[in-house]
């Protein structure tokens, strides 16, 4: 008999990946290729449209093959994957030039003259919910604008990297409205794009596409792609979301109450809310849900198990991650004093400054790599906290449930350690498979499968351990999360000399 399948595709900043599940949320099939990243300057990060699609194409295919399904039996099609990226099309639907990434620093002075068009980050932050940040999308369309005119006036249409896949998938335009947030052109309220910030910013409205909710049909599979993919002709492609709202969606971090810590390359604290809820400063993104009439409130630290990683290819890189974490463990909390600051790539959360580095503080002769292999898990743990603190600041009630994922979740050490940081139990689920399964389960409530969202997550998500903080650790990480806060105030102006010295 055949089955009703349901397919993610999530075009990550790594990978193109493909994953196939049920409406129970069993994972039938699952492929992810691998997508080059070119860094042309420092601070700069761009990929080619065109590989995300080749690489999509390559990862249904293999997913399909490897479930032994049939293009028939998938009944929809959920889209996620990076945010904030710029993808720029001609009025023909071709590419115009690499797209500009969410890590992508080069915006720093277009960020200022958003500011300043919108009469000052105030006013800004109430009417998108955000601050400009390098990060998001307009200020990259702007630097096109300034640094590349002959570019700038063949534009036609703006999308974000996910929304590239649905038009080769469709052939419609489209967006999200969690990834619409993203770009901060948005009305956060009105959860559409504002005319207000277009006006200011002068960029043409219909240069942007109509935007959709999480589970909301968008278009169908178009015959050629079909040929290209062993998909069915006419398989509808729901809206998704950004690659957190559809990971909160893969973790059940869908009602306010439940925080989803996702401990990826980058690390995330998320809270649901039901009302769009602003930090004033800004220090929080408040994006749209990929739940229809939900918000969320996000802390972003650029480099959490990625801290992990550099450490361990440039000073480890014969050890496994196991044989790298398990002399950590035998070292007390602490580290001996030792402090790690983890902003290799510069930090959005809490400080939004490109231009921060990372380091180890407080290092003596008896300091050996397990202790600075702790100081790392410590270091990244803070920055998390850093994240969790605000969330908590911010008002919006009871933290009922605190659900741990991504790839450094994986730890023991790390998720002990983590409980110990936040003094908080943190729970893991059953399902691993991140922002791709959020998006097939997006899909699943998109053909009818489950009433809402929420009741599919209720349905196919479950606790399956729970990470409880030692009093005793809690005690020494509270006497040392306040001098790791020390570091960042202190090192500020020396961050901006090293930056200006290096051009
Ligand atoms: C979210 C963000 C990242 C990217 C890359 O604001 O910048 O999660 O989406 O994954």
């Amino acid at each position: 008999m055949a089955r009703q399948l349901f397919l993610g595709l999530d075009v990550s900043t790594t990978g193109a990946k493909a994953l196939l599940i049920q409406a129970s949320g069993e994972v039938v099939g699952s492929a992810t290729t691998p997508l080059p990243l070119a860094t042309p300057r420092p601070l700069w990060s761009e990929q080619e449209p065109n590989d995300w699609w080749d690489g999509i194409v390559h990862s249904i295919r293999a997913a399909l093959s490897q479930a032994s399904a049939a293009g028939e039996e998938v009944e929809a099609i959920g889209l996620t994957g990076q945010m904030h990226g710029l993808t720029l099309l001609d009025e023909n639907g071709e590419v115009l030039r690499p797209a500009i990434l969410w890590n992508d620093q080069r915006t720093g002075a277009q960020c200022a003259e958003i500011r300043s068009r919108m009469g000052g980050s105030a006013h800004l932050i109430k009417v998108t919910g955000n601050d400009a940040l390098t990060g998001f999308t307009a200020p990259k369309i702007l630097w096109v604008r300034e640094h590349e005119p002959e570019v700038y006036t063949k534009v036609a249409q703006i999308l974000l990297p996910k929304d590239f896949i649905r038009y080769q998938l469709t052939g419609e335009y489209g967006c999200d409205k969690a990834g619409g947030a993203g770009t901060i052109l948005f009305n956060l309220k009105a959860r559409d794009w504002s005319t207000e910030v277009l006006e200011a910013l002068d960029i043409p409205a219909h240069w942007l596409p109509p935007t959709h909710e999480g589970p909301e049909i968008t278009g169908t599979v178009t015959t050629a792609t079909a040929e290209l993919t062993g998909l069915r002709p006419g398989t509808p492609v729901v809206g998704g979301g950004g690659d957190q709202a559809a990971g909160a969606v893969g973790v059940g971090a869908v009602e306010p109450g439940i925080v989803s810590l996702v401990l990826g390359t980058s690390g995330v604290v998320f809270a649901t809310t039901g009302r769009p809820f602003i930090e004033p400063e800004g220090r929080l993104h408040a994006f749209c849900h990929a739940v229809p009439e939900t918000w969320h409130l996000m802390g972003v630290m650029l480099s959490a198990a990625g801290s992990l990683q550099w450490f361990k290819d440039t000073l480890a890189p014969n050890l496994s991650f196991d044989e790298l974490l398990a002399p950590a463990a035998d070292i007390e909390p602490g580290a001996e004093g030792l402090l790690f600051l983890p902003y290799l790539t510069g930090e959005r959360t809490p400080y939004p400054d490109p231009l921060a580095r990372a380091g180890f503080v407080g290092l003596t002769l008896r300091h050996g790599k397990p202790h600075m292999t702790r100081a790392v898990l410590e270091g990244v743990a803070f920055g998390l906290r850093d994240s969790m603190e605000l969330i908590k600041e911010a008002g919006l009630g009871e933290i009922a449930q605190v659900r741990l994922s991504g790839g450094g979740a994986k730890s023991p050490l790390w998720r002990q350690i983590l409980a110990d940081v936040m003094g908080q139990t943190l729970v893991t689920v059953n399902t691993t498979e991140g922002a791709a399964f959020g998006a097939a389960v997006l899909a699943s409530v998109g053909a009818g499968a489950w009433p809402s969202v929420p009741a599919a997550c209720s349905a196919i998500v479950r606790i399956v351990d729970r990470v409880e903080p030692v009093p005793a650790r809690v005690a020494v990480y509270a006497t040392h999360y306040p001098l790791y806060r020390q570091l960042y105030p202190a090192l500020k102006p020396t961050f901006k000399s090293v930056a200006d010295m290096d051009g």
